[in-house]
């Protein structure tokens, strides 16, 4: 069963502000927890622990950090790492530096933290106006632009595959999305991108269009309600 913990005494938050990552003692969370992982806009606000069983039956520990414009470099070095491995490049659109920079200001984004490591980043684009929310694709206007958020990216370091993450970190960007006030997420995803495609149908979305995306590329538009 995957457990998420919460560092029992809450860090600061302070805009720009980097309030001290060690996570101290623990107590059983969830929707509360991820309330609090939305209070600041810059800067790691909250850490909390996922221990998700991996192949061999062995739980694996890893520490979740809300990022802020500090942390735009490993992202990219990461975000780099997961495409020089890919076969088909296709199946994954990069975040230009000018997006995630946007996004690590006005945006929820998360990182997946294995000791020092990053293993995963995950962005979600917050209900707000904008040409990246995917909404844009389904003619929204800016009415329902504002209810809806866009789960934008996931990538997972290549030797922390297969333990579930990225199903984990859907559900997580599922409080955040409800936390935030939204009624619909959206997603795209290539239909040839399996474990993507699988995870986010598990996650109860429909697929609600096809389109040529991203330079040409083939997209589902996914869609749930909140
Ligand atoms: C797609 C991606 C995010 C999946 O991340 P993940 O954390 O490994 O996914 P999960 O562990 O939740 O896996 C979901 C399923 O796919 C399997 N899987 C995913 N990647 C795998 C791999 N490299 N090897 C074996 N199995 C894999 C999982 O075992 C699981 O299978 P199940 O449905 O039978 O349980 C990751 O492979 C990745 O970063 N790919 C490159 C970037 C990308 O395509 N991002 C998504 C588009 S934004």
């Amino acid at each position: 069963m995957n457990q998420l913990v919460q560092p029992k005494r809450k860090t600061a938050v302070g805009r720009g502000s980097r309030p001290h990552r060690a996570a101290t003692g623990v107590s059983r969370c969830c929707r509360a927890a991820f309330v609090y992982l939305h209070i600041g806009k810059e800067g790691t606000v909250a850490e909390l622990k996922l221990t998700l069983p991996d192949k061999s039956g062995r739980d694996h520990t890893f520490r979740l950090m809300r990022c802020g414009p500090a942390d735009a470099a490993r992202i990219l070095a990461l975000q780099e790492e997961v495409l020089s491995g890919m076969e088909d490049r296709t199946l994954f659109a990069r975040t230009s530096v000018e997006e995630l920079v946007e996004s690590l200001r006005e945006d929820w984004c998360l990182a997946v933290l294995d000791g020092e490591e990053m293993a995963a980043f995950t962005l979600m684009v917050v209900n707000r106006v904008s040409p990246r929310s995917a909404g844009t694709y389904l003619g929204y206007d800016e009415a329902q632009l504002l209810k809806c958020v866009t789960y934008d990216t996931t990538f997972v370091h290549p030797r922390f595959r297969g333990l579930g993450l990225q199903r984990e970190l859907g559900r997580l960007k599922d409080e955040a999305a409800l936390a935030l006030g939204a009624a619909e997420a959206l997603a795209t995803v290539s239909p040839e991108n399996g474990p993507s495609l699988r995870n986010i149908l598990l996650r109860g979305f429909e697929i609600c269009g096809d389109q040529l995306l991203y330079s040409g590329v083939r997209r589902y538009i996914m869609r749930k309600k909140l």
